[in-house]
């Protein structure tokens, strides 16, 4: 038997526990023997809940029962996380997590000290909850150089943008109901500021070039200056508008960006709607593959947890590689990359012919004039937009 602890019985954890025990007689099969969750560290109690039989408050239950071989750490935040999975694995235990603020803050170290102590560190569900991103990106795409990854990766903005756009509401109010659906935090800034999605494209960059990517170097926008005029034009140009991440090979590096963007009709992107997920890598032999799924939610994120731990019970001993080493990875400037911009101005505005050759799209919207402007790169759109009084400006995709 293979014993295991979860940190945190929150929304993650407790899918842990109810995946492990629901599909306990499968999960046993493939190990190949008995996975026992022997610990659940929380603070909180839970009176009538099965999982009091296991419940611990104290962590160093969990360091020195020399039994327990995996711990699957699903507390969030940065510390004390930090220093329990340190601890975890210096005491020889794999932790498996779905801790995307640590991993992308820690994670070239941790998967050191993990290798050091001839454990794992897997943290498949820090990325699109559900779907398998980051598993592939580490064994399957191995033999490709990775040109680019796109994705939607925040399964709140994405909910929020889709009920915008089918139903016309403003930003205001689709928070609230996004809120009150469980979807965003109370202080959903994570989410609608792209700080969550950030993290995301930065571990699955780390992963695509296998350094140090800091989130702090990618350019990141958020979707809370979006109007519902903005989807108007959206809708005329046959666009959806998406928080996207983007990561594209340039030279010997990377050039990543977080922002709002239009997807035109045909883009495999536009039809990923609600809280779903999904991710885009080209490599230069596979060429396009993309993979869609449950990006956030108690039981797909905890699916991929314990996914990760029936890894972990499988190489008891062994180190399961990833390719991700400290030296950190200096990004390209955002400055050199190109898009077409679509543009809102004052349609008493007399500066359009500076962007060239632009193409107006008419919303019936009194007061202002909207267009796109021809490809172009960051530095050019902003040297000509610098005096200009723009009401608002989002990149086109593809
Ligand atoms: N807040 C995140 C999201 C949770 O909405 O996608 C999953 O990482």
């Amino acid at each position: 038997m293979i014993k295991a602890a979860i940190m945190g019985y929150g929304t993650v954890g407790s899918g842990v526990y109810e995946v492990i025990t629901t599909n306990q007689k499968s999960i046993d099969k493939k190990v190949g023997q008995e996975l026992r969750v022997q610990y659940v560290l929380d603070l909180r109690e839970f009176p009538g809940d099965p999982v009091m039989d296991v419940l611990t408050h104290d962590f160093e239950d969990i360091i020195n029962d020399d039994e327990v071989k995996i711990v699957a750490e699903v507390m969030g935040g940065l510390h004390p996380a930090y220093e329990f999975t340190r601890r975890c694995m210096e005491a020889g235990k794999s932790v498996c997590t779905s801790n995307k603020e640590l991993v992308a803050e820690h994670g070239a170290e941790l998967i050191r000290i993990a290798k050091e102590h001839q454990v794992n560190y897997l943290f498949e569900a820090s990325v699109g909850g559900g779907i398998p991103i980051i598993r592939p990106l580490n064994s399957s795409l191995t033999a490709d150089v990775i040109l680019e990854i796109s994705g939607i990766l925040n399964g709140t903005t994405n909910y929020m943008l889709t009920k915008m756009s089918r139903e016309g509401l403003n930003y205001d109010d689709v928070l609230k109901q996004a809120q009150e659906k469980g979807y965003a935090e109370l202080h959903p800034e994570a989410d609608v500021e792209g700080w969550d999605a950030c993290r995301k494209i930065a571990i699955l960059t780390s992963l695509a070039s296998g350094n140090q990517v800091d989130f702090q170097d990618i350019y990141t926008e958020g979707i809370t200056k979006l109007t519902t005029e903005d989807f108007v034009y959206a809708k005329k140009m046959r666009c959806a508008i998406k928080l996207l991440a983007v990561s594209r090979k340039v030279g010997d590096t990377y050039c990543a960006m977080v922002s709002p963007a239009l997807i035109r009709k045909e883009h495999p992107l536009y039809m990923v709607n609600d809280v779903f997920n999904a991710v885009c890598v080209e490599g230069n032999m596979l060429g396009a593959s993309m993979f869609y799924g449950s990006g956030a939610g108690k039981l797909p994120t905890a699916s991929a947890v314990a996914g990760d731990m029936v890894d972990a019970a499988r190489h008891l001993g062994k180190v399961i590689t990833t390719f991700w080493n400290p030296e950190k990875l200096t990004l390209a400037p955002v400055s050199d990359m190109t898009h077409r911009f679509f543009v809102r101005m004052r349609s008493d505005a007399k500066d359009v012919k500076i962007f060239g050759d632009v193409e107006i799209v008419d919303a019936d919207i009194p007061g202002e004039i909207g267009f796109l402007t021809p490809v172009m790169t960051e530095a050019e759109y902003a040297a000509k937009a610098k005096d200009l009084e723009i009401i608002s400006m989002i990149r086109m995709e593809g």
